[in-house]
C-alpha cells in the first residue's frame, strides 16, 4: 500500500474554530481540601502508572473553584491552557490539540489512519493502543522488536522503513520498558524520517526524565509538518482521572484531527483548569520526580543485589524479569494479590516480565517484602 499523501491527509474542508467571548478566568483561592484517604480495603495499584502523589494541591483548589462554572462551555479556559502549553514549546497554540487523556488524540488519529487502512510501524514491545486501533478499523501494523537491552532498534525500523509506511509511532520514554533514547540520536531520526512519512513521538512520561522537557521532540514540530508529539497531563502532574492530555502538531495536522474531536470541548471545566495549575505547581512537579526517582534507584538496588534482570528505566515504572521469583512453581500475580498489591504482567497472557509502576515508600517496602518472600526471605 502506497503512503498517504500529504493531499489526502489535508482532505476534507476546514472547520471554523468556536471563539466565544467569555470571562476571563480567574482563579481564587477557596480553602484546602483534606488528604485523600484511600480505603483500607483497596488494593495497592502500581498497575497503570498512576502518580501516587497526584493531585498537586493547587490543582484540587482549580478544580473546586472550577465547579461553579460548570454550567458553562469553557472556550476561554481551554484557548488559556492550549496558549500555556503552546508557549512552554515555543509554538503557536494553532499547534496544540486538547483530549480527554492523551488517548482520545491517540484514537482520533487512529480514526483518521484506519479509516484510510494505512499502515503504521512500531517497537514492540510498547504501548499498543494505537496500532491496535488502526489494525482494528482494517490498517496494519508492523512490528520491530526491541532489542537484546529492550531498547528500540533504529537501525531495524529504518530498514523496515524502505517500505512504505504512513505513521511511525515511538514511545520515549518508552512503555513498558522505561528506556528511553538518546535525545540527539531520536532527533536525527526524526528529521531524516519525518519528510518520508508522518511520526508520533508519544512523551507520556518525559516530564520524568532529569532534564524533563528538554529530551522533548516538540521543538521540531514547527519545521516538520510530518512531525507530532503527545503528552498527558495523567503521569507526571497526577490527573490520569481527570482525563486531560494533548497534541502537538503542525497547524494543518491539527486541523484535520480537530474535525474528529469535539471541538475539544470533551476536556471538562475541572480537567482544564486543574492541568493549568499543575503546569504553574513547581512544588508539586519536583516532589514527584525526586520521590519517583529514589523509589526508582532503591527499587533497581535490590533487584540488582538480587540478580534480577531489569530495564534501566529513568521513569515511573520498572520492567523486571519474572522467572527467578517462581522458580518453585509459585505464581508471582496470586503473591501481590495475596498482599492487595496489583501489578501488570507483560505480556498478559504468559508473564515474563512484570511492569511494577513505582509507589510511595511503605508501598514499594510491601512489594520487597512480597518479592523477598518468593526467595524465601532472602
Ligand atoms: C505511552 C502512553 N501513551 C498514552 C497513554 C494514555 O494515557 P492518557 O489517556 O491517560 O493520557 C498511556 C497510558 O498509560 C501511555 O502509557
Amino acid at each position: 500500500m502506497s503512503s498517504l499523501s500529504r493531499r489526502q491527509w489535508l482532505q476534507s474542508g476546514a472547520l471554523a474554530t468556536l471563539a466565544l467571548p467569555f470571562g476571563a478566568w480567574t482563579p481564587n483561592r477557596p480553602r484546602p481540601l483534606a488528604p485523600f484517604e484511600p480505603e483500607a480495603a483497596e488494593p495497592i495499584r502500581l498497575n497503570a502508572n498512576e502518580n501516587p502523589y497526584g493531585p498537586s494541591e493547587k490543582a484540587k483548589l482549580a478544580i473546586v473553584e472550577a465547579l461553579s462554572r460548570g454550567n458553562r462551555y469553557q472556550h476561554a479556559l481551554r484557548d488559556r491552557l492550549k496558549q500555556a502549553i503552546a508557549e512552554r514549546e515555543g509554538l503557536g497554540s494553532e499547534n496544540v490539540l486538547l483530549g480527554a487523556g492523551s488517548l482520545e488524540i491517540l484514537y482520533h488519529l487512529g480514526t483518521h489512519l484506519g479509516r484510510q487502512k494505512a499502515q503504521i510501524l512500531s517497537a514492540d514491545l510498547t504501548y499498543r493502543a494505537l496500532p491496535r486501533y488502526v489494525e482494528h478499523l482494517g490498517g496494519t501494523w508492523q512490528k520491530v522488536v526491541l532489542d537484546g537491552d529492550q531498547r528500540f532498534d533504529l537501525e531495524g525500523m529504518e530498514r523496515a522503513l524502505r517500505d512504505p509506511v504512513d505513521l511511525v509511532y515511538l514511545v520515549n520514554p518508552n512503555n513498558p520498558t522505561g528506556t528511553t533514547l538518546p535525545t540527539d540520536q531520536l532527533r536525527d531520526f526524526c528529521k531524516k524520517q519525518s519528510p518520508r512519512q508522518h511520526l508520533l513521538i508519544d512523551e507520556a512520561y518525559i516530564e520524568y526524565l532529569p532534564n524533563g522537557t528538554q529530551q522533548s521532540m516538540a521543538r521540531l514540530v514547527r519545521d516538520h509538518p510530518q512531525l507530532m508529539v503527545s503528552r498527558t497531563f495523567s503521569k507526571f502532574y497526577g490527573l490520569a482521572g481527570m482525563r486531560i492530555g494533548y497534541l502537538l502538531a503542525h497547524a494543518s495536522t491539527i486541523e484535520v484531527l480537530r474535525r474528529y474531536s469535539t471541538y475539544e470541548l470533551s476536556v471538562s471545566a475541572s480537567s482544564l483548569a486543574a492541568a493549568l495549575a499543575s503546569l504553574e505547581d513547581t512544588n508539586f512537579q519536583d516532589l514527584t520526580r525526586t520521590q519517583t526517582a529514589a523509589a526508582n534507584a532503591q527499587f533497581c538496588a535490590q533487584l540488582r543485589k538480587w540478580g534480577i534482570p531489569h530495564t534501566p528505566s529513568q521513569t515511573s515504572f520498572v520492567l523486571f524479569a519474572v522467572d527467578p521469583f517462581i522458580q518453585g512453581g509459585a505464581d508471582l500475580g496470586d503473591a501481590f494479590e495475596a498482599a492487595g498489591i496489583v501489578c501488570r504482567p507483560f505480556p498478559r497472557d504468559q508473564p515474563q516480565w512484570c511492569r511494577m509502576t513505582m509507589g510511595r515508600e511503605e508501598e514499594m517496602a510491601a512489594v520487597v517484602e512480597v518479592l523477598r518472600g518468593l526467595r524465601g526471605g532472602r
